[in-house]
């Protein structure tokens, strides 16, 4: 298993073969915390976290009943379910002196370098469409997209058909400029493994709701950058999952 890119990654990646990173050189100032909101956006306010009133879950039941599920029920997810699942995946717990973030999840160095886009399709005072995770002031932007943008996307996960039948979508895109201002090439590293944390919580956040995901790693990258509007170098998507209530149905 030597002569293919994805060893050869391995070994570039070691400590010993990564480059000086920019935090050390001293003159290269911190990337921001989040993506700044566009000049005179209106950000739609979501429930505060500590107002949010779920039935309890034993956490050992949770991880007993997780399982991937790919079909939902018709049944749309509330504005406080959905703010749940924000919270449990990528929400900030507080903003540090650092300046960096403190979330629900770990992240390398705390360097917390995911967006998080959100196609919805059924949650409840909500349009359709795609929006953005403003996790700091822990609100939603609404995006601009061409229409069916759940097609595009769905198509663009090599038309996986949870894409269009799940209540929404979590789409988590690296600012990989955040990861690599301290871990340069080994960043890329982190970034996927940072990703397998953020999932994780949202999987047994859902199974407290009565609901179910499924973690999304097949997708044409290109395909679903260009639908998302990254350029696929300095911001790029590293994981999805669909979320929506559980029916009978696998
Ligand atoms: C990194 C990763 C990527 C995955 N990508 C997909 C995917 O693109 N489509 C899909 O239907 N399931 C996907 N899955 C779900 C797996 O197929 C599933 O976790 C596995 O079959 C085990 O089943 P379980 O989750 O029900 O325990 C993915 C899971 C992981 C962890």
């Amino acid at each position: 298993m030597k002569n293919n890119s994805g060893h050869e990654f391995m070994v570039k990646t070691r400590y010993a073969n990564i480059s000086p990173s920019p935090q050390n050189s001293g003159v290269v100032p911190q990337p921001p915390l989040e993506l700044a909101l566009p000049d005179g956006a209106q950000l739609l306010p979501l429930p505060r976290p500590a107002d949010l009133v779920l039935a309890p879950m034993e956490l050992r039941a949770a991880i007993e009943a997780r399982r991937s599920i790919r079909a939902y029920a018709e049944t749309p997810l509330s504005l406080a379910e959905l703010t749940y699942l924000l919270w449990v995946s990528q929400g900030v717990k507080r903003v540090s002196a650092r300046p960096s973030t403190a979330r629900n999840v770990p992240s390398a160095g705390a360097r917390h370098a995911f967006e998080t886009y959100l196609l919805i399709n059924r949650v409840a005072g909500l349009t359709p469409g795609l929006y953005r995770y403003q996790a700091i002031e822990h609100g939603l932007l609404r995006l601009e997209t061409a229409a069916d943008i759940a097609g595009s996307i769905a198509h663009a996960c090599i038309d996986q058909p949870q894409l269009t039948g799940s209540a929404a979508a979590f789409i988590w895109a690296a600012v990989v400029e955040r990861m690599f201002w301290r871990y340069v090439e080994r960043g890329y590293r982190y970034l996927h493994l940072d990703a397998g944390h953020v999932c994780q919580n949202l999987a047994l956040g859902a199974e407290q709701l009565g609901c179910g995901i499924c973690p999304i790693a097949a997708f044409d990258d290109e395909l679903l950058n260009n639908t998302l509007g990254l350029d696929g170098e300095e911001m790029f998507v590293v994981y999805l999952a669909t979320v929506g209530k559980k029916t009978d149905k696998k």
